[in-house]
């Protein structure tokens, strides 16, 4: 980070007019300087540039800054890179300490980078890689493409990119550490990635963070797509695929498409639209979700037509609530995703269709519910309308609300008011929602524990499925005693039994209520925007109890032996306490 006093004077010292003159037209106007706007589609000059306050504004977009936003934005750098380029210019010599986390940081960017290149030259240079050329001209990649998405090939060689980082001395730890090599006790070290087409994963700077690797090779059985393991330097659930491209065409068009795959991105590009991006087999977080309304208020969301491409849209629906921005949705039809469609259709159907198909997602979720309705079968239209009750309810807008009600008059020819009142009649009020108060252990500092967090995450996830399961899910963490910090899960859980009737969870209901509560809601939003890989296995529920329960026990000693050098007294109590084995948490506070 370049000191704030630093970017100050860079900011003061530089000529804001002359910079932008060198990027876009400016003409005076009146006491600023006009020039047509680089981040968005502009038609008149609509950003104005004034040297006297130092800032550009764009009336038309809303964006605006200094002089190193507009640099950092227009060349998509980031601010630290913006000011020494200005910095340059003007002469200065910055000198300015990094802070060790920047330093290592550097170091992974440049170790990807090499990684990058390797598998980028061992895709044109090698035998193998004629193969996997092929592969991709059969799948319409263009050679141009290859370049730009630097896409490379992993040898089929137990430990070729091993022995490539070596050359570079690239510490083994650091290879480990990134996940592109692992240790075998006996073998010895070996590639992550082999025979695989490799697809980097750039961050919004298009600094290669991770990769995914495909298999390309008739008979090969593997997973179709391996990627990079999680860390601290590389999450799926804020990267989305292609962003560092897709920005400056999505601001200039002022629209963005959302796809499930990176491969449909890809797709896209073929057909010429390049305002992009895909999530890498993640569901959306909170996260994408922020990112993307940066960059663009129109977003289009395109998953596939299939159960999980509706369930996808529910989810980000209730993602978008908060933002008060409304996505768009287009489902290509027959099943097909964008490859698919383009392969069958072509190119240009494939731009005609997601340019012109879209409907607003509440508009989406009602001709979904609408599907299966047969209107002279009573079950079949409540089940229609407590869906649309449903995901109205998640909206904020009354005009939404009123909207879908008169539409559902219309199509089922009830009455508005009756709908008007059975959707008023079904709210009734439920007591308030707990707060969560902590209650003993306040002094000790959080620390959070990411596999009990995921246990919590999952055990939520399988109640919300199951009301079998709630209960004994119930009675098992009934004898927990919790931290604090995961107070918030155990209310979560309890408060949920309020929605409980005739063996059925009514989730709309409940996150109706909750949607104000912020750590409430907060939970839900985690526990719905995590992607639940272990579900089918047997024992994974048990196991997450089991968890829970031995981490509540391990703080319960941490906390008791920490009390007993401070608080004799304190500590006798809990043993006695503990020793009657009854709820002490009253007492303590
Ligand atoms: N994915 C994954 N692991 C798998 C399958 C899929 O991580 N075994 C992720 C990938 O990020 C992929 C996305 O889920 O981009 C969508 O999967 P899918 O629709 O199966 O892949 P396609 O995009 O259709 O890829 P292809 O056309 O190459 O089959
Ligand atoms: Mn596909």
């Amino acid at each position: 980070m370049i000191p704030r006093n630093i970017i100050n004077k860079v900011i003061n010292e530089t000529d804001i007019v002359e910079v932008i003159s060198e990027y876009v037209q400016l003409q005076p106007r009146g006491k600023s300087m006009f020039g047509l706007c680089p981040f968005h589609d502009d038609q008149n000059p609509s950003m104005s540039v004034s040297r006297e306050i130092k800032m550009f504004n764009c009336f038309s977009c809303n964006t605006k800054g200094n002089v190193i936003d507009f640099v950092a934005k227009y060349e998509n750098i980031n601010v630290d890179k913006a000011t020494l380029k200005l910095a340059k210019r003007l002469g200065m010599n910055i000198q300015y300490r990094q802070s060790a986390e920047d330093i290592r940081n550097e170091k992974r960017y440049q170790i990807m980078e090499e990684a990058t290149r390797f598998y980028e030259f061992y895709l044109r240079n090698s035998k193998e890689g004629q193969v996997a050329l092929e592969y991709l001209a059969k799948r319409g990649i263009t050679d141009e493409m290859i370049k730009r998405f630097r896409i490379g090939l992993a040898p089929s060689e137990i430990n070729y990119l091993h022995f490539a980082l070596n050359e570079k001395q690239v510490d083994f730890l650091d290879q480990v550490e990134l996940g592109l090599v692992r240790e075998n006790k006996e073998t010895g070290p070996y590639d992550l990635f082999r025979s695989r087409i490799m697809f980097p994963l750039s961050d919004a700077y298009g600094r290669v963070v991770g990769f995914s690797g495909r298999i390309y090779l008739a008979g090969d059985n593997n997973a179709k797509y391996i990627n990079s393991p999680e860390s601290s330097f590389f999450h799926k659930s804020n990267l989305l695929y292609n962003l560092h491209q897709a920005t400056v065409h999505a601001k200039r068009i002022d629209k963005i498409y959302l796809f499930e795959g990176f491969m449909d991105v890809l797709a896209a590009d073929l057909a010429g639209i390049k305002n992009a991006v895909a999530t890498m087999g993640t569901a959306l977080t909170k996260e994408h979700v922020n990112t993307l309304i940066s960059i663009t208020k129109n977003i289009v969301l395109c998953f596939d037509g299939d159960q999980a491409g509706i369930m996808a849209s529910k989810r980000a629906a209730e993602l978008f609530v908060p933002t008060k921005v409304l996505p768009q949705v287009v489902v290509l039809p027959e099943g097909l995703d964008p490859d698919d469609y383009r392969k069958k259709y072509g190119d240009l159907a494939l731009s005609e269709y997601l340019n012109t198909a879209s409907v607003n997602i509440y508009e989406f979720l009602f001709q979904d519910a609408k599907r299966d309705l047969v209107l002279d079968d009573l079950n079949s239209v409540e089940k229609f309308r407590n869906a649309v009750f449903g995901f109205i309810r998640m909206s904020r807008s009354q005009t939404v609300k009123d909207f879908f009600l008169k539409k559902m008059s219309e199509t089922l020819g009830i009455s508005l008011d009756s709908l008007a009142k059975d959707f008023g009649f079904m709210k009734e009020d439920i007591t308030p929602v707990p707060s969560t108060k902590p209650v003993y252990f306040s002094k000790t500092k959080s620390k959070f524990s990411k596999g009990v967090i995921n246990a919590y995450e999952l055990i939520i996830y399988r109640a919300m499925l199951s009301v079998t399961d709630y209960f004994q899910i119930i009675m098992d963490l009934s004898i927990v005693h919790p931290r604090p910090d995961y107070l918030k899960y155990h209310n979560f859980l309890e408060y949920m039994s309020k929605f409980i009737t005739d063996g059925v969870f009514e989730e709309e209901r409940f996150v109706e209520k909750i949607k104000d509560d912020e750590i409430l809601h907060g939970v839900y939003q985690d526990v719905m925007t995590k992607p639940h890989p272990d579900y089918d296995k047997p024992k994974y529920l048990e196991d997450c109890i089991e968890k829970v329960r031995e981490n509540a026990e391990r703080d319960l000693r941490m906390f008791m032996i920490r009390t007993l050098e401070n608080d004799h007294d304190l500590y006798d109590l809990l043993l006695k306490q503990k020793r009657e084995n009854t709820t002490f948490e009253n007492e303590v506070e």
